[in-house]
């Protein structure tokens, strides 16, 4: 399968997405495992919530809001690369609660239920603006009212001012789209969708945010396509 956005980094196929979990652990030095614990606790997930994880890579963070889970909650997740796919379903059998779709969360998408919880990790940043703004009505739309969109992803900073620790891997690491997502004001952008009641949660010396924003209105100013 070919790229969509060809200048973004989140599209994750072949060797890399088969051996994602892999590089992030071997990256962070084994880091990334207890934060990834750490961010998902953070986001008071209820035993009975029905989670809908876009871009939902392995299955890795799947598995972990499952463990916030009783019998009566569910996660959903939504994922475009094979070779995700393959692992999610893997990782995953065993628990009948925790169901992959192939769909892409770029573009509409109807589904049978509303969501409490719309998760989506290190998926936004690389992504032009006005299809961050499609992410954004789609998961309004999937939302119950009162639901949470939850973005863990880069905070919102000026890249140049950033310590040379974490410019650098940055610059080299990410896309263009990235350099454009940590200057915008989110939170204001999300308002135009119906979102309000912000919580920010930060990490790594706040390079990193857990932003989650209440679905407050069923109304938003942009006009849904199609
Ligand atoms: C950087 S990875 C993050 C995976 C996972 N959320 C995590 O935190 O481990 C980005 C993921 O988004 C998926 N993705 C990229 N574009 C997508 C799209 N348009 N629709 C659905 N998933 C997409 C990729 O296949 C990949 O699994």
């Amino acid at each position: 399968m070919g790229r969509f956005y060809p200048d973004s980094k989140v599209e994750i196929q072949g060797l890399s997405a088969r051996f994602y979990d892999n590089l992030l652990n071997t990256a962070s030095l084994g880091a990334y495992s207890s934060f990834i614990k750490k961010a998902i606790r953070q986001m008071c997930i209820a035993p009975d919530d029905a989670i809908l994880d876009f871009g939902a890579g392995t299955g890795r963070n799947a598995l972990l809001m499952n463990s916030y889970l009783s019998g009566d909650g569910e996660v959903l997740g939504l994922e475009i690369s094979e070779e995700m796919l393959i692992q999610f379903q893997r990782k995953t059998e065993n628990f009948n609660r925790i169901n992959v779709l192939d769909q892409r969360i770029d573009q509409p998408f109807t589904l049978d239920r509303k969501f409490d919880k719309v998760f989506i990790s290190f998926v936004f940043h690389g992504f032009p603006l006005e299809i961050q703004k499609n992410i954004l009505r789609n998961a309004a739309n999937a939302l119950k009212l009162g639901g949470q969109f939850i973005m863990l992803d880069f905070n919102e900073f000026v890249t140049d001012e950033t310590p040379l620790y974490f410019r650098i891997p940055f610059k080299i690491v990410e896309c263009r789209y990235a350099f454009e997502y940590v200057e915008r004001n989110w939170k204001q952008i999300m308002s135009e969708f119906g979102f309000g009641g912000f919580t920010e949660k930060y990490f790594l010396r706040n390079h990193i945010r857990l932003l989650t924003a209440k679905k407050e209105s069923n109304e938003t100013s942009y006009d849904i396509p199609g």
